[in-house]
């Protein structure tokens, strides 16, 4: 939800910003912008459209300076052009803004303004701001700030330039995030860490309401009471790499890619000496007595996948609810209530807003995120870390795997100090988990085949994904992924949901996705693959849907000799051919992606990625711009 990067220092700050803006353009991308300070004056370019729009025009009238600020849009409060664009400045030109969030008392401020005989230039919430700035402003920028946040309801993230003090950028933040690196040429503002990670590894993470004062040598913090403090530097561990394509044609398959080595990180984070254990460690899970997951988009689907393990190790009820829902509904929550909040960016406003409301009801909380520093890994009362790095594509992957294997250790942690586990299956089903790294690079190794048939796929008018019990919980995230970037319709239905109105849209050009790794449930879901097949749709059928294995039985017992412990018995099979499978039926009714075998409830992790490779190749296929989809973006900060 926007993108915002300053810099003052020695060096230029053109191409700092535009290189900057390029690693938030996730953030949103209907129109960028910067201003510089050159010449005693603040150069203002901004453009409609992407990044290299605002590039080409400042290729044709070059222009620097040694403080700047920068923003990439994504348009809530009026469209996308050049007027809304960001910076927005002042109606006298003094003041430079760049802002993400979103005030929500705009109108007001506007009309008050405007009584004041003040014009606007754009449509949106944001320019308040640089008017209201202008309006208050005798000379003191620093007290013209705290004046004006003082006046916004809302969220912002917030870099602030003065024409008077041409050394000097403010920032401030209110539930939008912001950090503040160091480097030996001068300091940065940034919404995200990859801006500034060409520069810097050294950042202040801002909180709520603290100010920050850039200068080429300095950095200093103040409170809105402008009394001084100090913070915490802190050293990012996530490399350059991992925030560039290294040679893939997108970051989402690069994403893809990394998910064994992300994998391995983030079980061992968990597991033995790990980071994330004596966090795991120090919550009593006896003293609950109810499990609430929240989050939104993918991260909840992470939660739906979750509460078929949780249920079915630690034999508590669970409650999975969206978090926009969840923050209006008045749940039922005590001082006995677990509250898990899972999300990648920890930014993400109704997460935000669903922690919040926990907190206030006395639940604990503990929250799954990736983005170190992030608020709502500041705001939990616990907090463990999916190792997953800088994740670019707005179509999360490599984050959401990372979220399954905390979700499942988790599970199994708690079943193991509820005493529900049988002596020794913990172990065996840690080590289980600790196999799907390989299994999940033996599916990466055989991309081609999915790709043949993705390249077939993209015709279709509707794709449906189906499945039971947890197989349908990894339907949601199939066909998320594939609708969010393939834009064709999609929907997830469980398998004997379809019967109960679905059905009837299944016709010649729709193709099936049928998940099937509960080999219990083998039977029924073949019986609605029949169904669908017998009204015209082709099917394909992706699973570990040969083995009969059972897993982890419904009485909860960890059934090893029924491969409940594939992992370490006859699901070390990794000479799975999926290509074999694929093109020996290149145009029958039912292809099948057979997956190396695992655990039933780990066996989304293997899924997802077969998953992932099948929307990411039928929207190559039809060579939409994968990494930005058209109206998302990475980080929804707004409501
Ligand atoms: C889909 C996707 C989104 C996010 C959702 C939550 O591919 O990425 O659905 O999962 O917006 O974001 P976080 O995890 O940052 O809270």
């Amino acid at each position: 939800m926007c993108g915002i990067i300053g810099y003052v220092g020695k060096e230029n700050a053109v191409p700092i910003i535009i290189e900057g803006l390029k690693k938030l353009e996730y953030r949103g991308y209907d129109s960028a912008g910067l201003a510089v300070y050159t010449g005693g004056n603040f150069n203002v370019v901004k453009r409609k459209g992407r990044l290299s729009v605002l590039e080409s025009e400042i290729g044709l009238r070059p222009t620097s300076g040694h403080i700047g600020i920068g923003h990439t849009r994504w348009a809530t409060h009026g469209e996308p052009s050049n007027e809304n664009s960001h910076p927005h400045l002042g109606r006298r030109g003094l003041i430079a803004i760049v802002h993400n969030g979103i005030i929500e008392n705009y109108r007001q401020l506007r009309d008050e303004l405007a009584g004041k005989g003040i014009e606007f230039t754009s449509q949106t919430d944001s320019e308040v701001i640089a008017q209201l700035a202008e309006y208050y402003y005798k000379g003191d920028i620093v007290d013209t700030t705290i004046k004006v946040v003082s006046r916004l309801e809302g969220s912002y993230a917030l870099g602030i330039m003065c024409i008077d003090e041409p050394d000097t950028l403010i920032a401030i933040k209110k539930d939008s995030p912001l950090i503040v690196g160091v480097s030996g040429h001068g300091h940065f503002i940034a919404s995200d860490v990859p801006a500034i990670l060409k520069h810097t590894n050294r950042v202040y993470y801002m909180n709520d309401k603290e100010l920050a004062i850039l200068r080429e040598g300095s950095v200093r913090f103040c409170n809105i009471d402008r009394e001084p403090f100090r913070k915490p530097l802190e050293t990012i561990t996530w490399s350059l790499d991992s925030a560039e394509k290294g040679g893939y044609p997108h970051f989402m398959l690069k994403e893809i890619m990394e998910q064994p080595a992300v994998l391995r990180s983030t079980i061992m984070s968990a597991t033995g000496a790990g980071a994330n254990r004596p966090v795991i460690d120090s919550l009593d899970i006896t003293g609950f007595n109810k499990i609430v997951i929240t989050a939104c988009g993918s991260a909840y689907n992470a939660g739906m996948v979750a509460r078929n393990v949780f249920e079915r190790l630690c034999k508590v009820p669970v409650e999975v609810e969206l978090a926009s829902e969840f923050r209006y509904k008045d749940a039922i929550l005590d001082a006995r209530s677990l509250v898990i909040l899972v999300s990648q960016s920890g930014e993400t406003a109704d997460t935000i807003a669903a922690l919040r409301e926990a907190r206030a009801k006395g639940a604990t909380t503990l929250s799954i995120v990736n983005v170190v520093g992030s608020t709502i890994a500041k705001e939990a009362d616990l907090c463990i870390y999916t190792a997953a790095g800088p994740e670019i594509a707005v179509a999360t992957t490599k984050a959401f795997s990372t979220q399954l294997i905390l979700l499942y250790v988790l599970a199994i942690e708690f079943a193991s100090r509820l005493g529900r586990l049988p002596p020794g299956v913990a172990q065996v089903l840690i080590d289980e988990i600790k196999g799907l790294p390989d299994k999940v690079a033996h599916i990466l190794e055989q991309v081609d085949s999915i790709q043949r048939y993705a390249s077939k796929s993209v015709g279709y008018k509707s794709i449906f994904f189906i499945g039971r019990n947890i197989d349908y919980a990894i339907a949601l995230e199939g066909s998320l992924k594939l609708k969010e970037i393939s834009y064709i319709h999609s929907e997830a239905y469980a398998g004997g949901e379809l019967k109960h109105g679905t059905i009837s849209l299944i016709e010649e050009d729709t193709l099936v996705v049928a998940i099937s790794n509960c080999a219990r449930l083998y039977d029924k879901i073949m019986s609605n693959v029949e169904q669908v097949i017998s009204r015209g749709a082709k099917v394909l059928l992706i699973g570990d849907c040969h083995s009969g294995a059972p897993g982890v039985g419904q009485d909860g017992e960890h059934d090893s000799e029924h491969g409940g412990g594939h992992g370490s018995g006859h699901g070390a099979d990794l000479s799975t051919d999926l290509s074999a499978e694929l093109d020996a039926e290149p145009d029958s009714r039912l292809s099948h992606i057979a997956l190396p075998q695992t655990d039933e409830l780990f066996s989304p992790s293997l899924t997802v990625v077969a998953l992932q490779l099948f929307a990411y190749f039928v929207a190559a296929n039809k060579g939409l711009d994968i990494d930005k989809p058209r109206n998302l973006a990475k980080s929804v900060t707004v409501e």
